[in-house]
């Protein structure tokens, strides 16, 4: 049921590549609170034509960025505000790639060239985004941006490679620029950690479906799905939030605080 918590208010949706992308899912839930949208992934993405399915159903133009080429920053935060008509109450950064982990480079033989282009595209795009925005002041005051991550960043899970560093390094720039955002504008600026979810990135992780299914056991409430990320964003992005910021939240069903649970006990007596 729809409480119109973002009615008036206008967001950009970086990362909704198809219909079970978390940023896919987020779309639809803002859209359904009242938000007007611009969606935007990267040019590669854009020629799966998949997402204008989604720009359909929420009503919303769809543009192109890369988010490691500042000059395509620029263009989307121009042209989202000339189609606005002013400025942007939130952001969405939903993205994430490990090119080590798709070339099949383990953790102990990482190639470091691959690496950089990971934190660039995971990580330091995060700066890139606050960075163009703060350049052209295009965030309202009290606006609020969300970056989402995975509790790899706090501990080690093996096959979760450099992206585990990616995150840490997100997590830091969520709270470093929360900061200097905060005091100029009011601008929130927190990260989400969410369960493991089946997504074309999530997928991309060795032994997913053995992982996806010890989290399900390991969290009392379950693993969280898209769409309840989702609902969790939009409080996010409300005005329901307004003194959260530089956080690091979990969304997981209670997984980051239980040690162990008896349906884990049991698997192992077996
Ligand atoms: N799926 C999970 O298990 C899980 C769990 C916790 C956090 N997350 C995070 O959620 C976010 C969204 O991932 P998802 O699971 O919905 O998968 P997804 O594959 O649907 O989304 C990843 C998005 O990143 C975009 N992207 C990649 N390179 C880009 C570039 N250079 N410029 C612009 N966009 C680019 C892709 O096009 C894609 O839309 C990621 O940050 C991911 O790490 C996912």
């Amino acid at each position: 049921m729809p409480y119109n918590l973002l009615k008036g208010k206008k967001g950009i949706i970086f990362g909704a590549l198809d219909d079970k992308s978390i940023a896919w899912r987020t779309a639809l839930k803002c859209h359904e609170e009242g938000a007007q949208l611009v969606l935007s992934n990267a040019p590669v993405a854009l020629r799966m034509g998949e997402i204008n399915k989604l720009a359909e159903a929420v009503n919303a133009p769809v543009i192109g960025a890369d988010v490691t080429n500042m000059d395509d920053l620029k263009n989307l935060f121009e042209e989202s505000m000339k189609h606005f008509g002013g400025g942007i109450d939130f952001i969405l950064h939903s993205i994430g790639m490990s090119l080590n982990v798709r070339k099949g480079k383990t953790y102990t033989s990482l190639d470091y060239g691959f690496g950089q282009k990971t934190m660039d595209i995971s990580a330091m795009s995060l700066h890139r985004i606050l960075r163009t925005a703060w350049d052209l002041d295009a965030i309202n005051e009290g606006g609020s941006v969300v970056a989402l991550t995975y509790i790899a960043a706090q501990r080690v899970f093996p096959d979760y490679s450099e992206m585990a560093d990616a995150k840490a390094l997100l997590e830091s720039v969520t709270r470093s620029f929360g900061y200097h955002y905060g005091l100029r504008k009011k601008v929130r600026v927190n990260s989400v950690s969410q369960s493991p979810t089946r997504t074309t990135a999530g997928s991309g992780v060795k032994g997913f479906d053995g992982f996806i299914t010890y989290a399900e056991k390991m969290s009392p409430l379950g693993n969280a799905s898209g769409d309840e990320c989702g609902d969790y964003l939009v409080t996010l992005f409300s005005d329901l939030t307004k003194m959260v910021t530089m956080q690091n939240l979990f969304h997981d069903g209670g997984f980051s605080s239980t040690g162990v649970t008896e349906a884990v006990i049991n698997q192992m007596e077996k």
